[in-house]
């Protein structure tokens, strides 16, 4: 995707893709020879509001959206993975048996995925496999959960389980936080392995249930890469969640969640100022979150844009997870009266902010923040008008050995 341009797929189910996909099919010709069993895909996403709510047992409101890691698959009769990045043009392998010490880079989301499935005593089996993707890594749009979901997919695709996505989800995470060492919530997971073409999820990140939402047609969701990238995240990601969980303890409750408005109101004057930001944050954003998701569902879209420009302003003043460049992207969109509402979305720090925007006026809106963000920073952002796709999928592309019929 070329810098500024404005992406779009073609369809609404993830298929702008088949750029990707062909690679992957190509990649895999090339490599291993013959025609790969299996092609799983799974997608990054956006959250449109309910930032740092999920590791506080809350409600996020994602989308997943039409960019997505590809991998081309076909089972080896030994144990091994043996996996090439087109990406990254590098190849890698590693054994299921052994706990081999940590390597750099890609290869540990997969390894982390084969290791979490194991340990949840789920069965694994070699495979050799080309990937490539098309989120933007490190943009804050979930590369690294697109990568471990399309590897859980290819494994339960080879060794014919089904696929369940929320237990799937969960060993991703496990994955991410306890192998990748990434303290993550299960947002970007969830909603990778469980979008729904056309709707944002509500999830409760509590419970993991879900609920659809439709996304309405007149309206188009897009994302403003600053082009600026976290630094420290890690530590300040984790600095955060110690926060929230020392002003639940405070609240005598097991997470933020339980915690509502009139409660915080009353009782806020217990908490040292910089918990006392912390916690607002996260009360007043789960509740805007779960009226974010009626007022998308009876097609309220200026209200909901109003709890997204409010969201963004909680976000930087009582969460400090914003920095100068997504505020001076999000001010330049909201001058553009197309615009519904803008926020920063993701962890923060730095990557993108998400704007609702009347869907006519999309491109136009796009050229125009583009150009205006230039002028102001200094740096050339990308656009993308991103699509709600669906989760994690996968296609069978030849017989499995023992299934001849490839029923
Ligand atoms: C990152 C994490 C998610 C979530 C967001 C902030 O994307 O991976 O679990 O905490 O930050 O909402």
């Amino acid at each position: 995707m070329g810098h500024s341009s404005v992406g779009s797929s073609k369809d609404d189910t993830g298929a702008k893709g088949p750029g990707v996909r062909d690679r992957v099919l190509d990649g895999f010709q090339r490599r291993f020879g013959g025609e790969p069993t299996f092609i799983a895909r799974a997608p990054g996403r956006v959250n449109l509001i309910g930032d740092h709510t999920d590791y506080n047992d809350g409600f996020v409101l994602p989308m997943a959206i039409d960019r997505a890691v590809w991998l081309a698959m076909r089972g080896r009769s030994d144990r091994r993975v043996v996996v090439h990045s087109l990406d990254f043009d590098e190849e890698a392998s590693f054994s299921l048996d052994q706990g081999a010490a940590h390597q750099e880079g890609w290869v540990e989301y997969l390894r982390g995925v084969a290791w979490a499935l194991d340990d949840a005593g789920r069965p694994t089996s070699g495979w050799e496999g080309v990937i490539a993707g098309d989120v933007p890594v490190g943009a804050g749009l979930s590369s690294s959960a697109a990568l471990e979901l399309a590897t859980a997919r290819g494994f339960a695709a080879i060794t014919g389980v089904i696929w369940q996505p929320v237990a799937m989800s969960r060993v991703a995470q496990r994955a991410e936080n306890e192998w990748v060492g990434v303290n993550c919530g299960i947002m970007d997971q969830l909603i990778s392995a469980m979008g729904v073409a056309r709707h944002a999820l509500l999830i409760d990140c509590r419970t993991l249930e879900t609920r659809s939402v439709p996304i309405p047609g007149s309206v188009a969701v897009i994302v403003l890469d600053t082009g600026t990238r976290r630094d420290l995240v890690d530590s300040a990601y984790n600095e955060r969640r110690a926060q929230c969980e020392a002003a639940a303890r405070v609240f005598g409750v097991p997470a933020l969640r339980d915690v509502d408005v009139a409660t915080f109101v009353a009782r806020e004057n217990e908490l040292d100022a910089t918990t006392r930001k912390r916690a607002r944050h996260v009360v007043t954003e789960n509740a805007r979150t779960f009226q974010a998701a009626d007022l998308l569902e009876r097609g309220d879209v200026d209200a909901l844009g109003a709890l997204m420009d409010e969201s963004h302003r909680s976000l930087r003043d009582d969460f400090e997870v914003s920095r100068p460049e997504l505020d001076t992207m999000v001010s330049i969109a909201r001058r553009e009266s197309s615009c519904l509402g803008a926020r920063m979305t993701g962890a923060g720090f730095g990557g993108c902010a998400v704007a609702l925007v009347r869907r006519d006026d999309a491109d136009a809106f796009a050229r125009s923040v583009a150009r205006a963000y230039l002028d102001a920073v200094g740096i050339q952002p990308s656009v993308y008008l991103c699509i709600a796709s669906e989760g994690a999928s996968v296609e069978r592309m030849a017989p499995l050995s023992d299934d001849v019929d490839g029923a």
